[in-house]
């Protein structure tokens, strides 16, 4: 069994615990260990909180127990948590941190004081989005010639909000707090420090670069206004937060400031709060990862698979699992069984009735039509086409109606049928 301290039981805190409770079964299959969360440092012991776990705000007391494996660092603020992490690594006690604000200014000096300790930081930049991964293990054959990422989540919401629906910056400020998106101090988002932060620590991996926020381009949102949006809108471009690493000949360019993008760039369609980033290898050539950014169950995955890491102790199968991952062992759906939204082109006859003895098909079939169309080619043209597009409808039902549409007499092809992936 590992035991973990969990320092800092705020909006991720409580999310690491509920998944170490509630995915116990698959982490232990994953790792072979049962991960096991035992205490939380909370700096207010009067503050209601709904969590399985004993609550102290003595740290000293926890920093000094030998029975625990790993510390997670979810504390917030630079120079305590610097002391409080280094003092963990100095008793050879691995950690797991989402502090982005504390590896933008520590983290040449965390590496050196971990020696053989752990220190797990996938959490801290782009949220649930494994990006670190990425850049540090998928994309290590490469030089990195690029980095270009939407990284603060609060800002992404914001400006996603004031393009679509014309609200107001402190209004859609006051609801990414409310969704526990924001910082404690939300200047941090508006204003590329927690963007800055990210991008640092991504630039340390692809570049070995040892930059401060200070030595970097850093502008913010705060200043766009509506008639902003308006130009933005009118010329087709949208506005992001963009971090931005670049390598040209010896030199790292850093910037994170606000962009105009052209609407049809992938970056461009990142919106709310998920991040996007963009890593351009030189041999991989282009990548890019989208997700979460921000939220407390999206961060606490990072920080969970960061433990899960950890306990596998350098050891992991090739698969991943070293016990079978589920109880009840899961076998493979039959194909008839699989359910999507369906769309059909349909050639007939243009006569009295086609239409009807189609839709007649298809309710046998228990098909419900989302939407319709009818094209005719020529203008004196017999034959016309018919598209359906389906709500959701089982694929046994779907392959019964085709034979019976090709059985129709007044069907000339082949009806082409597409199966429609769409999230909603
Ligand atoms: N405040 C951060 C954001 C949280 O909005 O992206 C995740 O680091």
């Amino acid at each position: 069994m590992i035991k973990v301290a969990v320092l800092g039981v705020g909006t991720v805190g409580s999310s690491v615990v509920k998944i170490l409770e509630k995915n116990a079964d698959i982490i232990q299959a994953r790792c072979g260990k049962r991960i096991v969360p035992v205490i939380g440092v909370v700096r207010d012991m009067s503050k209601k909180r709904d969590i399985g776990i004993p609550l102290t705000d003595d740290i000293k007391s926890v920093i000094n127990r030998d029975d625990i494996d790993i510390y997670i660092e979810l504390m917030g603020g630079i120079e305590q948590a610097y002391s409080v992490v280094k003092e963990i690594l100095s008793k050879g006690k691995s950690v797991v941190t989402a502090n982005k604000a504390l590896l933008a200014y520590h983290r040449y000096d965390l590496q050196k004081a971990a020696q053989k300790a752990k220190i797990g930081f996938e959490a801290s930049v782009a949220g649930g989005i494994p990006v670190i991964k990425a850049l540090r293990e998928g994309l290590s054959a490469n030089h990195i010639t690029a980095i270009k990422g939407i990284l603060n989540g609060t800002c992404n919401y914001i400006l996603t909000k004031m393009m679509n629906e014309k609200a107001s910056f402190k209004d859609v400020l006051k609801e990414a707090q409310e969704l526990g998106y924001a910082e404690a101090d939300p200047t941090f988002d508006i204003g590329g420090f927690d963007a800055a932060h990210k991008l640092l620590i991504l630039a340390s991996i692809a570049y070995g670069i040892e930059a401060k926020p200070e030595e970097i381009l850093i502008e913010g949102i705060e200043n766009i206004g509506n008639e902003d949006i308006y130009f933005a809108k009118e010329f087709e471009y949208v506005i992001k937060l963009i971090g931005i690493a670049k390598k040209k000949g010896d030199k790292v360019e850093l910037r994170v400031h606000p962009s105009l993008i052209p609407q049809d760039e992938m970056i461009a369609k990142v919106n709310g709060v998920m991040n996007g980033v963009s890593l351009i290898g030189d041999f991989v050539g282009e990548t890019m990862y989208y997700g979460a950014g921000a939220g407390g169950d999206a961060t606490a995955s990072a920080v969970v698979a960061d433990l899960i890491d950890i306990a596998r102790e350098g050891q992991s199968p090739m698969l991943g699992f070293k016990s079978p991952l589920e109880k009840a062992k899961l076998v493979i759906m039959p194909k008839d069984e699989v359910e999507t939204k369906y769309y059909f082109r349909v050639k007939v006859k243009d006569e009295i009735g086609v239409l009807a003895k189609i839709a007649a098909v298809l309710e046998l079939s228990q098909i419900s039509i989302e939407s319709f169309l009818q094209k005719t080619e020529a203008k004196k043209s017999d034959t016309t086409t018919l598209f359906f597009a389906t709500h959701h409808c089982k694929e046994a039902n779907v392959q019964k109606a085709l034979k019976e549409i090709e059985k129709l007499p007044f069907v000339i092809d082949k009806t082409n049928m597409l199966r429609i992936e769409a999230n909603t």
